[in-house]
């Protein structure tokens, strides 16, 4: 199957020459297009619409995670929904399955990475703030094992391993994603794990597992490579 795929839209309020051009020929010699969260500037409905409209013209199958900005004005039900009413599959913990090539997603969230890892530990607040990484890792690891295919890919927003936020501040590395989300991943076996999120990141990497990880927010791709997405075969 080949992917073509791209995070990090932030789609505004008007179409942008910036994003049509990003857009025009992106679904050519593809068999789908993953979108890895962010598809918003600031979560808001008429965001989307101007969006869907520029992805109308993309005549390939769409698959879809949320990023953070896309829960910014707590309206990602409908925005779900927006994407779900345009024919776009949205990935909430979820998988589907397309020509044979299983699909999971999920948004996932901070936590941090490696030795630096916070743990659940003192204040009530930095607990919850914990539990949700924690539990956007379950979620992922059981979504996946209900996925019976010989292929899998895993969509993410935030990054699962610290070698694709690197080039971000390391203050940063934290709040950029979480070691949990590779656990999970390298426990299950996927064949690739895309993300976006780190603007400022490094295009590619592997989880301890020997995972491919891929960050295809489009401001890495650009620098990295001749387009602003990118393209592989699983
Ligand atoms: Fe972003
Ligand atoms: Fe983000």
């Amino acid at each position: 199957m080949r992917i073509v795929a791209v995070g990090d839209l932030h789609c505004r309020d008007h179409p942008t020459e910036e994003l049509r051009t990003l857009l025009k020929g992106i679904g050519d010699g593809a068999d789908v297009l993953v979108l890895a969260g962010d598809l918003t500037e600031t979560g808001l409905p008429h965001e989307m619409e101007v969006l869907l409209g520029m992805l109308k013209k993309v005549n390939v199958p769409k698959i879809a995670v949320l990023g953070n900005h896309d829960y910014e004005s707590d309206q990602q039900d409908t925005l779900t929904q927006m994407l779900c009413d345009a024919d776009v599959r949205v990935l909430n913990g979820t998988v589907c399955e397309m020509d044979g090539v299983g699909f999971v997603g999920t948004k996932g969230f901070c936590g941090g990475f490696d030795n630096l890892f916070i743990q659940p530990f003192g204040e009530r607040a930095l607990k919850t703030f914990i539990q949700t990484s924690i539990e956007e890792a379950v979620q992922l690891e059981n979504a996946l094992a209900k996925l019976d295919c010989p292929r899998k890919v895993a969509i993410l927003h935030y990054a699962p391993i610290k070698a694709t936020v690197e080039g971000e501040p390391p203050e940063l590395h934290a709040f950029l994603g979480c070691s949990r989300l590779a656990n999970a991943l390298d426990r299950q076996g996927v064949a690739a794990i895309l993300h976006g999120h780190a603007h400022y990141g490094s295009p590619e990497g592997r989880t301890p597992g020997g995972i491919p990880v891929y960050n295809v927010c489009r401001f890495v791709q650009a620098r990295h490579g001749p387009h602003p997405y990118c393209r592989l075969e699983v």
